[in-house]
């Protein structure tokens, strides 16, 4: 089993002296938590102070997005230079930047590319949107984002790699998916898709996290989901109780529930 991901994205909340609050609050009751891997996608003013005030915890760093230079006239722009060495992940092509920001999946995969050759780790996101779902598109859609996503790219790259699979319509709407319907489309076409390209090893070792509308609440029934390895959580991440909260069962549900820890 992969290890379980339960990785908060900020989005554009929290100024530096919040988030250094947010990380204050939550390091001592995750201590005890292994097994399971947990982190935070803040925004860039805040990786660098956050880098210090992570540092001798578990709690792993991601940006929220970069360009694909590694420098150069890029106005307002963010290298994998820029971050290498204060975070370990960086979320890409999340449906919010697709949506507002112009990328596409060619724009995803060079990103990709870079972050990989840079050390970093991607969450590469991919999700239907309501119009989409209704008419039935999901696999098609979702399989040809991942196969744009994944494009000429080798098999070893791919196991470095975390996908994390936001259906639109759930994303900041309070209504998440059906455990049972991200399980499936997680397993049937996500997994499947990078199965078909990169062999089924790959794709049972990659880490598929959900997102869109995760809380207290219904976090335990996502997380029972046997093709779910984490989540990518939004606004319930902002808050320190909930996002303690959210790590907790999922290490409950995946490690403790399964025998698989101590
Ligand atoms: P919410 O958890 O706020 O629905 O956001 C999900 C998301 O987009 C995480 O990247």
């Amino acid at each position: 089993m992969p290890t379980p991901f339960l990785a908060g994205n900020w989005k554009m909340n929290k100024t530096i002296d919040e988030a250094l609050a947010f990380v204050e609050a939550v390091k001592g009751p995750l201590e005890a938590i292994d097994a399971v891997d947990y982190g935070i996608c803040a925004p860039f003013t805040a990786l660098a102070p956050l880098h210090d005030a992570v540092a001798g915890t578990r709690i792993k760093l991601g940006a929220q997005n970069m360009y694909w230079e590694e420098s150069g006239a890029f106005t307002g722009e963010i290298s994998p230079l820029m971050l290498k060495g204060l975070c370990e992940n960086v979320v890409i092509g999340h449906s919010e930047r697709r949506q507002y920001f112009g990328e596409t999946d060619e724009t995803v995969n060079r990103k990709i590319k870079a972050a990989l050759e840079h050390g970093l780790q991607p969450i590469v996101c991919v999700g239907e949107n309501l119009e989409q779902n209704e008419a039935e598109q999901t696999e098609e859609v979702v399989s040809t984002q991942v196969r744009g996503a994944f494009a000429d790219l080798r098999e070893d790259q791919v196991r470095d790699i975390v996908i994390a699979y936001e259906p639109i319509w759930a994303i900041g709407t309070g209504k998440a998916a059906t455990p049972e319907q991200a399980n499936d489309v997680i397993g049937n076409v996500v997994r499947a898709t990078v199965a078909d390209m990169f062999g089924t090893d790959v794709a049972e070792q990659m880490v598929i996290q959900y997102g869109g509308s995760i809380k207290p609440a219904n976090v335990e029934e996502l997380m029972s989901q046997p093709e779910i390895n984490g989540g990518l959580v939004g606004g319930a991440s902002l808050d320190p109780e909930s996002f303690v909260t959210l790590v907790q069962v999922t290490y409950e549900v995946k490690i403790q529930n399964a025998g698989m820890g101590g």
